[in-house]
């Protein structure tokens, strides 16, 4: 692991800087490749990551792999985080509070990794980092702010009694990555919405 990113894990490990740190098991840094040229962004850790500390790793984790795979790509290859690093009891909605003390982890392993694009799954990623809202009518599109690019798609938890976002959930991460593609090999990319402009 790149070294930078340890030091990140390791205070995400020991912090305490919100109330989340007295009822979590394991605080669940993000994992995966620094090399990668994409971040995958979910919410918050639930029951299977606080219990292992690592992210994505229970039903909702399994449907985003599946559709990686369909991608034809491996989760070795992409780098998975949350907004928010720990359990909120009963998997609440992290409140802004807990997204906001939160955000300097996140906002470094952005700048360490420094990805093509960011994907955002889901509502409560897409409020923290884009003001965002109603997901479902924004996903598959491609936005730019700041420099940065942005794709969002739904939340993989969203699939799990949904057969039709499953399809929709695949559908958007082969878009993402014939992006990624065109970005790799220097290609004109079409920005849906420029926050920037
Ligand atoms: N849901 C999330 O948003 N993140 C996880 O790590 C697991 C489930």
């Amino acid at each position: 692991m790149n070294k930078k990113l340890e030091i990140i894990k390791q205070k995400v490990i020991i912090c305490t800087n919100c109330e989340l740190c007295k009822t979590r098991t394991n605080s669940v840094p993000g994992k995966g490749n620094f090399h990668s040229n994409v971040i995958f962004v979910g919410e918050a850790p639930g029951k299977n990551e606080d219990k292992n500390g690592e992210p994505f790793i229970g039903i909702a984790g399994k449907r985003l792999s599946m559709a990686l795979e369909e991608a034809g790509i491996s989760r070795d290859e992409v780098y998975i985080t949350n907004i928010v690093k720990c359990r909120p009891p009963k998997n609440r909605v992290p409140t802004a509070i807990e997204r906001e003390t939160c955000k300097e982890y996140l906002k470094q392993e952005i700048t360490i990794i420094k990805p093509k694009i960011i994907c955002i799954l889901g509502n409560t990623a897409f409020n923290s980092i884009l003001g965002g809202s109603e997901i479902t009518k924004f996903r598959g599109k491609l936005v730019k702010k700041d420099n940065q690019l942005y794709f969002l798609t739904v939340h993989p938890a969203a699939t799990i009694y949904n057969q039709e976002l499953i399809r929709v959930l695949k559908k958007d991460i082969v878009k993402l990555f014939n992006l990624i593609v065109k970005l790799k090999n220097n290609k004109k990319v079409k920005i849906d919405i420029d926050y920037t402009a």
